[in-house]
């Protein structure tokens, strides 16, 4: 056998633990390697290619599903909340679940359908969920009896390098959830005028040091360009005054304003829940994760405004955070806060 021809090996990693996420191999493949996947869930870690839903059994309280219900999925991610949903509306019931990640999808999909449901209770749509009331009109025109969103990013998307989410590894600064369309952040970022990045990083990560940070990442670009996720944190790095302290947080912060830049995350979630009470069947209830301040502030006024005009008839009162169980077990949870909604019967 030529060289060519031989099968090209997988590429192993040097010592017992692997650090890179295509060395993970053996974790992204669960039903191979159960036990790997359970040691790294124990340990308190997500497994690569895996998502653990958030407040699962706060969101089945929440939704209080019954036997023969529609529900939506409006971010199915990894499917962790979609087939604890499913089951409760079994049997008889539906589940609608959406997304906009072409890669994660049709995985996610494959993972429902495994579950043993029948086949028709399940509709998948690769649609922004800002388009929910025009898929309900012919999916679900009565409404839905429940909805479930869990907002911004999975742990697929965030581990994957390729995908540019994270900064700990190297990739292509891309951030977007859906890379067949728009534009990529490092496109983004070179053409974004000073004044507006700082006004994108002070809206959208409430990033107190805004402006210090779009002159420096302005001056590292004309320097040379900014194209991968390691670079950036560098440039953010080299940006901040003397002395700042855990400039990992600012490093984070900095991403997710260009994340939600680049998705047009808060224009999707505004128009969803401007819909959303025109989405649910009389007295169907909602539930929605988020994990900061803008999209918890976003959902809080929408529920409000909903109790104040009479398209709900109760809001949560408070913000549900999750149990300390929970935060020990899934450190990723730390952010979540879960505000539910009912609509007028
Ligand atoms: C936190 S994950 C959801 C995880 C899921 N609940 C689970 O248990 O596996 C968020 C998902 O929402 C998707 N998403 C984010 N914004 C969206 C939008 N506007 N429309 C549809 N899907 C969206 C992302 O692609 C991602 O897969």
């Amino acid at each position: 056998m030529s060289e060519a021809e031989r099968p090209r090996r997988r590429r192993r990693y040097a010592g017992t633990h692997p650090r890179r996420f295509e060395e993970k191999y053996k974790e992204r493949d669960p039903a191979r390697y159960g036990e790997e996947v359970a040691k790294v869930l124990a340990s308190g870690k997500t497994p690569a290619g895996m998502h653990r839903p958030i407040m699962l059994r706060e969101v089945r309280e929440v939704l209080a599903l019954k036997p023969g219900e529609t529900v939506v999925d409006a971010t199915l991610g990894y499917g962790g909340h979609a087939g604890d949903l499913l089951a409760a509306v079994q049997p008889g019931g539906r589940l609608i679940a959406l997304d906009v990640d072409p890669v994660e999808l049709p995985k996610a999909e494959a993972r429902l359908r495994a579950l043993g449901f029948p086949d028709e209770s399940i509709r998948v749509h690769r649609t922004n969920f800002a388009g929910l009331a025009r898929l309900l009109a012919t999916e679900a025109p009565a409404g839905a009896h429940a909805i479930v969103a869990d907002l911004g990013v999975s742990s697929m998307q965030l581990d994957d390098p390729a995908r540019g989410f994270t900064f700990k590894d190297d990739g292509p600064l891309d951030l977007r959830m859906n890379p067949e369309r728009g534009t990529p952040a490092h496109a983004l970022l070179a053409a974004v005028p000073e004044k507006d990045l700082a006004r994108l990083l002070n809206d959208y990560s409430d990033e107190p040091l805004a402006t210090v940070l779009a002159r420096g990442l302005v001056e590292a670009r004309a320097r040379s360009r900014i194209t991968t996720t390691t670079q950036l944190a560098r440039a953010i790095r080299a940006a901040l005054p003397p002395g700042q302290q855990e400039p990992d947080t600012v490093v984070r912060r900095v991403f997710q304003a260009l994340r939600i830049a680049v998705n047009d995350e808060f224009a999707a979630l505004e128009m969803f829940l401007r819909r959303l009470p025109a989405c649910l069947a009389p007295g169907g209830r909602v539930a929605i994760l988020t994990f900061h301040s803008g999209e918890d502030r976003r959902v809080k006024h929408a529920f409000r405004g909903g109790l104040m005009d009479g398209r709900y008839a109760e809001i949560a009162p408070e913000v549900i955070r999750p149990s300390t169980e929970e935060l020990r077990a899934n450190p990723r949870a730390s952010s979540a806060k879960l505000r539910w909604a009912r609509a007028a019967s």
